[in-house]
């Protein structure tokens, strides 16, 4: 089985290859991912010896360069992590969120269309459903929740989810979508809440708060939804969405002062800062399709996945070190500059 994994140098996509190379001996991955500021080859060097595996560097958005890699790699299966992710900088500049998140999921569609595929899995989220009232604690979201994006990343999103939703139903590609809810654990950019937390708190830097801190986000360990992608692709139903979350609910603030009591540090470190515009107040998954039909259910609590992912930023420093310094672009630079394609 060959695999092409999209924005494999990302923060999920980087967890799902670990994953697979563990999981299937016999499967070749290749990752096909542009390297923005946001991939690592650092995260990927772990495997970067493992003949099952590949990296070619590359555009989902620049139709010759994904042609290629389908001629080259005949991949029976593709699984799309790449995007740009962060909602903070699509309000910033939506632009680059519709090139890479719209455009490209279109360009990798007609290539899947071109070449043949047994699969293409988009990796979406329940950002795209919008938000749920704090005060409606038994309202969540089904795979029927109409779209509802709030932010240009949330927007281009479900304008992918369509576009691979239409491919399906007009030209009978078999494709599968899963809906995952906030994910966290190693490897995350330190841009994002959680490692952005760890960090500053470990550094008794001030943790700047959104708001009151109220907004509600459903927190799943990344080696469960990786599990959850896994038995979508093996067992899932071609033309489905499947909606993954753990029910774990928890208060912005509730788990920046859990980050503050691991590590034995004073909760005076958090600063209440200008709200987001536009910020979604809550976000929660009802997985019980994925839970039913394919079996799923989460094995990670949040409680032990927290500890687990503070004590990985504690123990991989130079990780995250390296990328605040801007360092892993150097390292790219140094280990990768004569081999946009590793172990091919
Ligand atoms: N992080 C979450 O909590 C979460 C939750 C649900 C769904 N998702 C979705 O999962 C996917 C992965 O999220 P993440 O948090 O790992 O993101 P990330 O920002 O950590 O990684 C994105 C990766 O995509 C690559 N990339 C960006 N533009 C590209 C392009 N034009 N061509 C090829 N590669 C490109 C980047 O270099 C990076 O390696 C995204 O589609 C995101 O919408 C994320």
């Amino acid at each position: 089985m060959k695999v092409i994994v999209t924005g494999g140098a990302g923060f999920i996509g980087g967890n799902f290859i670990h994953y697979m190379l563990e999981n299937y001996k016999d499967y070749e991955i290749c990752c096909f991912d542009f390297l923005t500021y946001a991939g690592n080859v650092e995260t990927l060097a772990p495997i970067k010896d493992n003949k099952n595996f590949s990296l070619v560097v590359g555009d989902i958005a620049d139709r010759d360069a994904v042609y290629s890699l389908f001629e080259e790699q005949k991949p029976d299966v593709v699984v799309n992590f790449a995007a740009e992710s962060h909602v903070d900088r699509s309000i910033l500049d939506p632009g680059i969120f519709l090139r890479t998140n719209v455009i490209g999921t279109g360009v990798l569609l007609d290539a899947c269309r071109k070449y043949g595929i047994d699969r293409f899995h988009q990796v979406s989220t329940d950002e795209v459903y919008g938000d749920l009232p704090i005060d409606r604690p038994d309202l969540f979201f089904t795979e029927t929740t109409p779209l509802h994006a709030s932010s240009p990343y949330s927007a281009s999103k479900a304008s992918a989810d369509l576009l691979v939703q239409a491919y399906y139903r007009t030209y009978n590609l078999p494709v599968t979508l899963s809906r995952c809810s906030n994910n966290y654990g190693p490897y995350h950019f330190p841009e994002k809440m959680i490692p952005l937390m760890i960090q500053r708190a470990k550094n008794n830097q001030s943790l700047p708060v959104y708001g009151d801190g109220s907004n509600v986000r459903d927190w799943l360990y990344v080696k469960d939804h990786c599990e959850a992608i896994d038995l979508i692709l093996h067992k899932g139903k071609v033309g489905e969405v499947y909606n993954v979350g753990g029910h774990n609910e928890r208060s912005n603030i509730e788990v920046v002062k859990q980050i503050l009591r691991h590590l034995g540090k004073d909760e005076s470190l958090i600063e209440y800062v200008a709200d987001r515009p536009g910020h979604d107040r809550r976000y929660a998954i009802d997985p019980t399709k994925i839970t039913t039909e394919l079996g799923w259910t989460p094995k990670t609590g949040f409680d032990e996945g927290i500890a687990q992912t503070i004590n990985w930023y504690l123990d991989n420093e130079d990780w995250t070190d390296h990328i605040l310094s801007g360092d892993y672009q150097r390292y790219y630079e140094e280990n990768y500059k004569n081999r946009a394609q590793i172990n091919k």
